[in-house]
């Protein structure tokens, strides 16, 4: 949920550039332009040039602000701060695009989160005299810093320490969840910053350093990166960079190198990023397993903070998630049910708070995260070790807060994924949640070691089958195009097919805007047959003959019940599966695997499925409308 990004340079030799070679506005547009996946309701930008601060925003994505700085450029300036909004507190337009500017315009202030506490904050700042334009809640904040720096000595330092100070003194009045970004006219080489349950991350660069949402807001200059702690200021300059608890009290940060660069954060020729990472995910798995076991298939964690004693004693394991990953929890359930013995749930990670649930200290709690800042599975994870939960995140961004604030991390490595809606991470956290299941068999006993060793040689497999399935996506291709006019598609499935079916609707839904839903195949007759008329379209994933028998011919059964009455039926079957060919329509055979393992070949048609039919009808796959990537407000 919005992006954010600041900039503090050298001062310009020559009047046209900084000394480390950038302008801000070039450094801003361009972090945006990466961030803009996180929000583009409207888009802003603010730099200090002149002893003024110099603005422009726009509603809308971030071509319209492109077009406004076209017509009324900014001049040349050193520092500045950017913003991509995903709209909470008052809708998409012009007046409420951040940046907002206050104290006689010569303080911009940008914001990403929601301050809970604004109201009264508001109506307090209102009775001092002062009067709001727009309808956020970022507007509070800023002019309650503005009122703080106000009250505050004079201060000639060129880095701003009392814009820091005052940045302290707001951020302990606010309540929620904000990242904030502020630059003033008085201080023009520094940006100050204050985090609270919400991202930020400090690009280090040589003589000059970044602020971003993620480091996505500076991957083209640096890949040294520090990631904040809860509750903390930082000041940048374009020589320093200082943090302090939020009562001024000097703090630090953990510095690391970002292990991926620009190049991989583009398209790599595909038109679109929801294409590019569909074909990413052969090398998604493959990274997410890679370096994991020994010879013997002796499996490690990357940052395991939790006794093997204590896991040992784990009576039970409450996956968190939201979303697509939630779905990846589900498969993932029954494998590590399957594996492990012991009692699995996976919870919405925003219901699980709310309904008093049981969690102890034998408890495990898995999260599942892309983005590892999904608000609602943040609390739930905090919630839960609060409870004396031992948790472990699965997570694909090194340095967010779910894994910081997790006592074992397993980071998948699908790499970026920048497009909205997911896809390469799903089958990355499948394949992590696996690996974390086939841990816990090893070391509490539950699987023989060469049982697991088969396991890890059959997932080993798993990526030149994926790159299988998508060279051979010709004929989903076309048969989403022939359905651009569909308006409603039902998905079925069994066991893992269920939430894989799941996952299909979804993508179809966010993509292609189309009525879509995912059913477990043997639910069916309980009540969603009665949604079967003629020709509505079923896509049912069968599982494997080879596994066991019922299974595949329940949900055989299953398509025969809905083509009985009128059902098109299009089928995601097994090579060499022909049982199926008299009951559908259209057959797409994935290769053969294990039962478990199949949602990882048996998701990737439904992916293209949604992708080219949503193309078909003209939308943008990588910005679907009213989603953002990174949902950190609860
Ligand atoms: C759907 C999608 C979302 C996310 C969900 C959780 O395509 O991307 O449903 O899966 O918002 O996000 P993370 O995994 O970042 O916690």
């Amino acid at each position: 949920m919005c992006g954010i990004v600041g900039y503090a340079g050298t001062a310009p030799a020559n009047g046209t550039s900084t000394a480390a070679g950038h302008q801000a506005l070039d450094v801003l547009m361009e972090g945006l332009r990466r961030l803009e996946y996180r929000g583009y309701d409207s888009a802003g930008v603010a730099v200090v040039a002149n002893g003024e601060i110099a603005m422009r925003k726009k509603a809308g994505k971030l071509a319209n602000l492109t077009a406004e700085l076209a017509a009324s450029p900014l001049p040349d300036s050193m520092t500045g701060i950017g913003h991509t909004r995903w709209a909470t507190h008052g809708g998409p337009t012009d007046k409420n695009a951040h940046p907002h500017v206050v104290d006689d315009g010569r303080l911009a202030v940008i914001h990403n989160g929601i301050i809970e506490n604004y109201a009264p904050l508001k109506a307090e700042l209102v009775y001092q005299g002062h009067t709001f334009i727009s309808d956020t809640d970022t507007e509070v904040a800023a002019v309650l810093l503005g009122e703080i720096y106000r009250s505050l000595p004079a201060d000639e330092s060129a880095d701003g320490a009392r814009l820091t100070r005052a940045m302290q003194l707001a951020s302990q009045r606010l309540e929620g969840a904000f990242t904030l970004l502020a630059a003033h006219a008085a201080h023009p080489g520094t940006v100050v910053a204050s985090r609270r349950n919400s991202p930020l991350v400090v690009g280090l660069g040589d003589g000059e350093n970044f602020l971003g949402s993620d480091v996505s807001g500076f991957i083209d200059y640096t890949r040294r990166a520090v990631e904040l702690g809860q509750d903390q200021v930082v000041t940048i300059t374009a020589a320093t960079v200082a943090i302090t608890d939020f009562r001024g009290e000097p703090a630090e940060g953990r510095e690391y190198l970002v292990d991926w660069d620009a190049a991989a954060a583009e398209k790599d020729g595909f038109p679109s990023f929801m294409e590019k990472e569909i074909h990413d995910q052969p090398e998604a798995v493959a990274q997410t397993l890679l370096g994991r076991s020994d010879i013997d298939g002796k499996l490690t964690l990357d940052e395991m903070r939790i006794d093997a004693d204590v896991l040992k004693t784990v009576n039970k394991i409450i996956v968190l998630a939201c979303g697509t990953s939630a779905y990846a929890g589900q498969v993932a359930k029954y494998a590590i049910e399957h594996w492990c013995r012991i009692p699995t749930e996976v919870e919405l990670s925003h219901e699980f708070r709310y309904r008093d649930p049981i969690v102890d200290d034998k408890t495990l709690i898995v999260s599942l995260s892309q983005s590892g800042e999904t608000m609602d599975t943040l609390m739930a994870v905090r919630y839960a070790r609060e409870q004396g939960a031992k948790t472990v995140a699965i997570c694909n961004t090194n340095g967010s807060t779910i894994p910081r604030e997790s006592d074992a991390v397993l980071y998948t490595h699908a790499g970026p994924e920048i497009a909205v809606a997911s896809t390469k991470a799903f089958l990355a956290q499948i394949t992590a949640a696996y690996l974390l299941g086939l841990y816990l068999a090893q070391l509490r006993g539950n699987l023989f070691q060469g049982q697991i060793k088969d396991v890890l040689a059959d997932l080993a497999k798993v990526p030149a089958k994926i790159a299988q399935v998508l060279e051979n996506d010709q004929q989903i291709k076309d048969l989403a195009r022939s359905m651009a006019d569909t308006s409603s598609v039902l998905f079925l499935g069994r066991h893992v097919g269920f939430p894989v079916a799941m996952e299909g609707a979804l993508k179809l839904k966010e993509l292609a805007y189309i009525h879509a839903e995912g059913f477990a195949a043997g639910e069916l007759k309980h009540g969603p047959i009665a949604l079967i008329e003629e020709g509505q379209p079923v896509i049912v994933v069968v599982p494997s003959p080879r596994g066991r028998d019922s299974l595949h011919s329940k949900v055989v059964s299953n398509i025969q019940e809905v083509r009985a009455r009128g059902a098109k039926t299009i089928v995601i079957a097994e090579e060499g599966d022909e049982s199926v060919r008299a009951h559908a329509e259209h057959v797409f055979y994935i290769p053969e695997t294990t039962t478990l393992l199949a949602p990882l070949l048996a998701t990737v048609p439904l992916q293209i499925f949604a992708c080219e039919l949503a193309m078909a009808k003209g939308y943008d796959v990588d910005q679907p409308r009213n989603l953002a990537k990174s949902v950190t407000v609860e």
